[in-house]
């Protein structure tokens, strides 16, 4: 049967492990996003080297248009940071890199996950307490224009843990 309009569909994106060859398109989302507050390439190639399956990637038509990174130390982990694309935005990405993120850390026995966010990002404040993040406290003057930021933190389980394993049973720092 021929379709009188077409369906708009978001292109095809799938989420996966970090890359070396995404390195370029992941410094130029975290460019286009952070501007002076931008991690240098020297972050991300430590995420991949000591925690690479905590540093996602979605991808679409070959390219990153989104990106997640983390650490674990003991039971905690960090959100280094997300970040998507500007013209990727609004289409479910984010939210799917932070799921991905949260689903790893569950797995392995994380029991806390922490971020740090400024209070006047609305998409990443609404992003994070829809997926249960809450306040805890305010740091002052956390970025390099004297804002303060807020630190956000998800309770993922209250049991004992003796220790992280990601996948390899190594816990990365
Ligand atoms: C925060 C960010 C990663 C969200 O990515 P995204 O792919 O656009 O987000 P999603 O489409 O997955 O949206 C997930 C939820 O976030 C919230 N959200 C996203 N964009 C929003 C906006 N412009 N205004 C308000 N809420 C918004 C919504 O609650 C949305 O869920 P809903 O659509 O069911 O209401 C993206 O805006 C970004 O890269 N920002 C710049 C970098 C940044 O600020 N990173 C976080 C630093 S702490």
């Amino acid at each position: 049967m021929r379709r009188n309009r077409p369906i708009r569909r978001s292109p095809r994106t799938r989420i996966g492990r970090f890359r070396l060859a995404d390195l370029k398109d992941v410094l130029g989302i975290e460019s286009a996003a952070f501007r002076r507050d931008a991690f240098p390439a020297e972050v991300f190639l430590r995420l991949h080297q000591d925690c690479p399956e905590l540093f996602l990637v979605a991808k679409s038509h070959g390219s990153a248009v989104g990106y997640a990174g983390s650490f674990i130390e003991g039971s905690d982990a960090e959100i280094v940071s997300i970040a998507v694309d500007p013209k990727h935005r609004g289409r479910g990405i984010g939210k799917a890199l932070m799921m991905h993120t949260l689903a790893k850390l569950k797995a392995s026995g994380i029991q806390r996950v922490t971020l740090t966010v400024r209070p006047s990002n609305r998409p990443a404040m609404r992003l994070y307490s829809i997926l249960g993040f809450q306040p805890v406290r305010r740091i002052s003057r956390y970025y390099a224009d004297g804002a303060d930021a807020i630190e956000m933190q998800l309770v993922l389980s209250h049991a004992t843990r003796a220790g992280a394993s990601i996948s390899s049973g190594k816990a990365c720092s």
